[in-house]
């Protein structure tokens, strides 16, 4: 068995590959003088684990030729991040459910697939092919009680997260409550005034994303309103886009940690031991 990574997860890979104790397949990324994407895998064997987090349009092309890259063999696909997730269902006439086209599309050339923390579980029925969430709510939990919170809060910012929320507060034994969130826009959100007792408290703001950072800074608002004492953000996939990083720091979030779903300087937290545990029992090697 290899292990073949896109771009953007190659240092999640290794881990998975170090984890698993299966090589990886030296693949090589560049491009054709006309921009299309080229790829080359070496060393491939009769069953391949293909690792790739969607994280842009040219890394879901990468996937699509790695799965072809591995036609002679068996695969499984993990997904840690899947872009276009939440664009799952049409909202308005004349839109596509992205998220199905993009689950249709990676089907092709794989016996299973495997997602991390998918926004909403409706997704996995859009694949053709047998699909799994993976949790990280573990990980996430052992990383803010490595953070010595004063008897934290964890707070889901929308109830579409409590779930998640509540499985990272069991891992402690810590509080757990939800806000009420409305999208005005792509980056703009109303969180309803709730009862939370947030006054001293260390709040720890647990979502499955992080994109513009419009949901977070909206809570942490309302939350300091309410005299908390400190706020805290941990997602799975921390895609800040547009500099979404930095005006969460500047809006005064003490501490944001991500995981390797999505990799980039704040992914302290690994999905490695998780993607092994889900998978052991369906690869072959
Ligand atoms: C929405 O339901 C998700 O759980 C996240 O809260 C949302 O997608 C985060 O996006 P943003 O950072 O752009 O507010």
């Amino acid at each position: 068995m290899r292990i073949i990574s896109t771009e953007r997860s190659q240092v999640l890979a290794a881990r998975i590959s170090e984890k698993m104790g299966v090589p990886l397949a030296e693949t090589k990324f560049t491009r054709f003088p006309d921009g299309e994407i080229y790829l080359r895998c070496d060393g491939l064997d009769d069953e391949t684990l293909i690792v790739s987090s969607i994280t842009d349009n040219d890394i879901l092309v990468q996937t699509l030729l790695a799965i072809d890259a591995a036609d002679q063999s068996r695969n499984t696909l993990v997904i840690p991040y899947l872009g276009y997730a939440r664009q799952d269902r049409r909202f308005v006439p004349g839109e596509p459910v992205s998220a199905r086209a993009v689950a249709r599309a990676l089907s092709s050339g794989i016996e299973r697939v495997f997602v991390v923390e998918i926004h909403d579980p409706c997704v996995l029925d859009y694949f053709d092919v047998p699909a799994d969430n993976i949790t990280i709510a573990p990980a996430i939990g052992g990383y803010i009680g490595d953070l010595r919170l004063e008897n934290p809060l964890i707070l889901a910012p929308d109830e579409g997260a409590i779930e998640f929320a509540s499985d990272v507060a069991a891992i402690g034994g810590w509080d757990c409550d939800f806000l009420q969130k409305t999208r005005l826009s792509g980056e703009e959100v109303r969180i309803a005034p709730k009862a939370i007792d947030a006054a001293g408290r260390e709040v720890v703001i647990v979502d499955d994303i992080i994109s513009t950072g419009g949901t977070l800074t909206t809570a942490a608002c309302m939350l300091r309103e309410r005299g908390a004492a400190s706020i805290h953000a941990a997602c799975a996939h921390g895609v800040f886009a547009s500099g979404a990083y930095t005006r969460l720091r500047a809006a005064g979030i003490s501490s944001i940690v991500s995981s390797d779903t999505y990799e980039n300087a704040s992914s302290f937290i690994s999905a490695a031991n998780a993607i092994k545990t889900a998978i052991t029992k369906y690869v072959h090697h």
